[in-house]
C-alpha cells in the first residue's frame, strides 16, 4: 500500500462535506413549517399560514386508486420514468388543457415536482452557467441552482406592476453564459400571473438565443381569472422549452410525492437516466392513482380553486384592514404576499424574519418571512387553511401588529 494512503491524515486536511452540499441551505418554508410542528407539538395553538399545501383531503377516487393499486399487489419496481399509462395522463392532461401534442416518451413521472426541477437542473447546467430567476422567487430555485454549480442570475420586479416579469428585463441580463430561464405562473410566493403575450415573448427569445425556458406550472391550475396559457404551446420553440408540472397543489397530493416533466425527449431520457441513478422509479401505487387523478374528472380541482377565490378575497378584506399593510391582488395559487416595511424598524422587528419570529412566537401566527423568496419587506401568508382560520390569524395579526404600531 502506498505511503498516501496509508498515512493518517491530519483532521484539518479532511473536510466532512462536499463543497456542493455546503453551496445550499435548508429549505426555508421547511424550516418553518419544522419550528410550527415544534410548537404544535407542546400544545401551542398556532394560526399556520406557513406550510404550501392546501387544506383539502386528496378527493376520494385518487385515494381509492391507490388503495385498489395496493390490494391488486402493484407493488414493485416499474419502468424508471413510470408506467405508460400515467405518461400518457400527463400528455394527454396536458393536450386537453393547452393544446399541446407531446408523445408519451417526451414525459416523465416524478418524486415530486421538485425532483423534476433538480433534475432537469441537473441535466441541463454545468459549473459557471447561468440560470435567470425572477424575484420574488420560489425558495428552491436557488438552491437547486447552486447545487448544480451554476449561478442564479435574479430579475428584480416591481411591486407596483403586481411583480410583472418584463421581457426586456430578462432580454437585459442574457449572457453568453446563459442556459436556461426559469417562469413560474402563478406564482409562488405572490401569486402573480405571466401576462400572455409575456410569455410568449419570454418563450420565443429564449428560443431564438438558444437558451431552455423551464416552465413551471405548479400552479397552473389554479389561476383565478384570464385565460390559462401554457408556454408550452409555442409548438415552434419546444426544443427549448421543459415543463414541470407536479400533482401536489391541484390535486391537494403533498405528501404523495408526485410531479412530472414534459420536453424534448433527449432531456426526458437524460433525466430518465439520472433518475435511474437515484429514486428509480416513484412509488408504484401514486403513479396509478395519479395516472387517476389526471384522466378523470377535474371537477375537484374546480371546486378547490373555487374556495381559495374566496379565502384570497377573504384574507385580503382582512389585511386591507390593518394600518400600513399593503398586498398585491393574487391572480392564482395561494399565497398573498404582503408589504410590512411600514413595520420594519420597530422593536425586535428590523427583518422580515425578526418579525416572522415575533408574529409566530407571540400572535402564534406562522408566516414566512419574505428573505426566503428574495425581497426584504413582505412576509408570505398561504391562505390554504380553513376561513375560521383566516379569520382567526387576521385577527391576530391586527392586534400583533396595533401593539407594535
Ligand atoms: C413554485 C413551486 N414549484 C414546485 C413545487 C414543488 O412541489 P412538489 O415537490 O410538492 O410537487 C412547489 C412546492 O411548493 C412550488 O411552490
Amino acid at each position: 500500500m502506498s505511503a498516501t494512503v496509508t498515512a493518517p491524515l491530519a483532521k484539518s486536511a479532511h473536510k466532512l462535506f462536499s463543497d456542493r452540499i455546503n453551496r445550499i441551505e435548508v429549505s426555508a418554508t421547511m424550516a418553518v413549517t419544522a419550528e410550527a410542528a415544534r410548537l404544535k407539538a407542546q400544545g401551542i395553538d398556532l394560526v399556520d399560514f406557513g406550510a404550501g399545501e392546501p387544506h383539502f383531503s386528496t378527493p376520494r377516487h385518487i385515494k381509492d386508486a391507490a388503495i385498489a393499486a395496493i390490494e391488486g399487489n402493484f407493488t414493485r419496481y416499474t419502468a424508471v420514468p413510470g408506467i405508460p399509462e400515467v405518461r400518457k395522463a400527463i400528455v394527454d392532461r396536458h393536450a386537453a388543457d393547452f393544446g399541446t401534442d407531446y408523445a408519451i416518451d417526451e414525459a416523465v413521472f416524478t418524486t415530486g415536482g421538485k425532483l423534476a426541477i433538480f433534475n432537469v437542473i441537473q441535466v441541463i447546467v454545468d459549473h459557471g452557467d447561468e440560470v435567470i430567476v425572477p424575484v420574488p422567487y420560489w425558495v428552491s430555485y436557488k438552491d437547486i441552482i447552486q447545487y448544480a454549480g451554476a449561478t442564479p442570475v435574479f430579475l428584480e420586479t416591481s411591486e407596483r406592476e403586481n411583480f410583472r416579469i418584463d421581457p426586456a428585463g430578462i432580454e437585459a441580463l442574457i449572457t453568453p453564459k446563459t442556459k436556461a430561464i426559469i417562469l413560474n405562473s402563478p406564482s409562488n410566493p405572490a401569486g402573480s400571473v405571466c401576462a400572455k403575450e409575456d410569455l410568449f415573448r419570454i418563450v420565443r427569445m429564449a428560443h431564438e438565443r438558444g437558451i431552455y425556458i423551464l416552465i413551471d406550472e405548479c400552479y397552473i391550475n389554479l389561476q383565478f381569472e384570464g385565460e390559462i396559457v401554457s408556454g408550452a404551446s409555442i409548438k415552434e420553440a419546444k426544443e427549448h422549452i421543459v415543463v414541470l408540472g407536479s400533482l401536489s397543489k391541484t390535486y391537494a397530493m403533498t405528501g404523495w410525492r408526485a410531479g412530472y416533466a414534459l420536453g424534448p425527449k433527449a432531456i426526458i431520457a437524460a433525466m430518465s437516466k439520472l433518475q435511474s441513478q437515484s429514486t428509480s422509479n416513484a412509488a408504484t401505487f401514486v403513479q396509478k392513482a395519479s395516472a387517476v387523478a389526471l384522466s378523470s374528472s377535474q371537477a375537484c380541482v374546480a371546486e378547490m380553486r373555487a374556495d381559495y377565490v374566496k379565502l384570497r378575497d377573504r384574507i385580503l378584506a382582512r389585511l386591507a384592514e390593518i394600518p400600513g399593510i399593503t398586498c398585491t391582488k393574487p391572480e392564482g395559487a395561494f399565497y398573498v404576499y404582503p408589504n410590512v416595511s411600514a413595520y420594519l424598524g420597530k422593536p425586535g422587528c428590523d427583518t422580515p424574519l425578526a418579525l416572522s419570529k415575533r408574529l409566530m412566537t407571540e400572535a402564534r401566527v406562522v408566516a414566512v418571512p419574505g428573505e426566503a423568496f428574495g425581497t426584504y419587506e413582505h412576509i408570505r401568508l398561504s391562505y390554504a387553511v380553513s376561513h375560521e382560520a383566516v379569520e382567526e390569524g387576521a385577527r391576530r395579526m391586527k392586534e400583533f401588529f396595533a401593539s407594535l404600531a
